[in-house]
């Protein structure tokens, strides 16, 4: 089967969420502490609502740095729903606690990934997802899309099945550029995602139809 490139949308906002899931084209969602805290909701509940909405997999992200304590933060967290993903830090704890859960057949994504080591050793550890921050490269200066070109061959040339989720996606071109270098999936914000059908010459040629229709 030709694999596809799935859309997640990257928020917490229940609204955003249901709008998108509206598209009929919404694979599953990330959310990070940070946008959970935009959000001032309890955590738990926040992740059920948004099972309850998208039945793909919906990340939820641990904020323990140790490895006992991102264990049974996510063994709490795989309580909510049975499409929670357990997102974890590209730390060296963070590794060993993909590799425990991993190891239990739980999916786990690997985030706040910079290089194509740290991708490597969490798809040797059995990751499902690893997502690596490509607006944040750029915005330091380098080459986000770089980083997602040498993932995808390093994944290509030795099998590796974990997805390359893209993340800090900042603008419509940042799409286009992960589909053509083949990333598994593309995690959007919201503002992003309603660009993804506009045109000005659609919403034009559009009007000049139906003025010439209506004549
Ligand atoms: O959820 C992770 C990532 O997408 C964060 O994006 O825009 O905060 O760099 P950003």
């Amino acid at each position: 089967m030709i694999p596809r490139m799935e859309l997640y949308i990257d928020t917490a906002n229940i609204d955003e969420i249901r709008e998108a899931a509206d598209l009929g084209v919404l694979d599953g969602v990330t959310t990070n502490p940070s946008l959970i805290a935009r959000e001032g909701v309890d955590f738990h509940s926040q992740m059920a609502e948004i099972c309850e909405i998208v039945s793909g997999p919906v990340s939820a992200e641990v904020v323990s740095i140790d490895h006992d304590g991102m264990i049974s933060e996510a063994d709490a967290l795989l309580k909510i729903a049975s499409n929670i993903v357990i997102k974890l830090p590209c730390t060296v704890d963070g590794l060993k606690a993909c590799k425990t859960l991993s190891d239990r057949g739980v999916k786990v994504n690997m985030t706040l990934c910079f290089q194509p080591l740290q991708a490597m050793m969490v798809a040797k550890a059995g990751a499902f997802l690893v997502s690596p921050f490509l607006g944040r490269i750029d915005d330091i200066g380098g080459d986000g899309m770089e980083l997602i070109q040498q993932i995808r061959t390093i994944y290509d040339n030795y099998g590796y099945t974990t997805k390359i989720l893209s993340a800090s996606i900042r603008h419509p071109l940042h799409l286009v550029q992960c589909a053509l270098v083949g990333s598994d999936v593309a995690t959007v914000p919201f503002k992003v995602i309603s660009q993804m059908m506009k045109h000005p010459l659609t919403d034009s040629g559009l009007a000049a139809f139906l003025a010439d229709w209506n004549k």
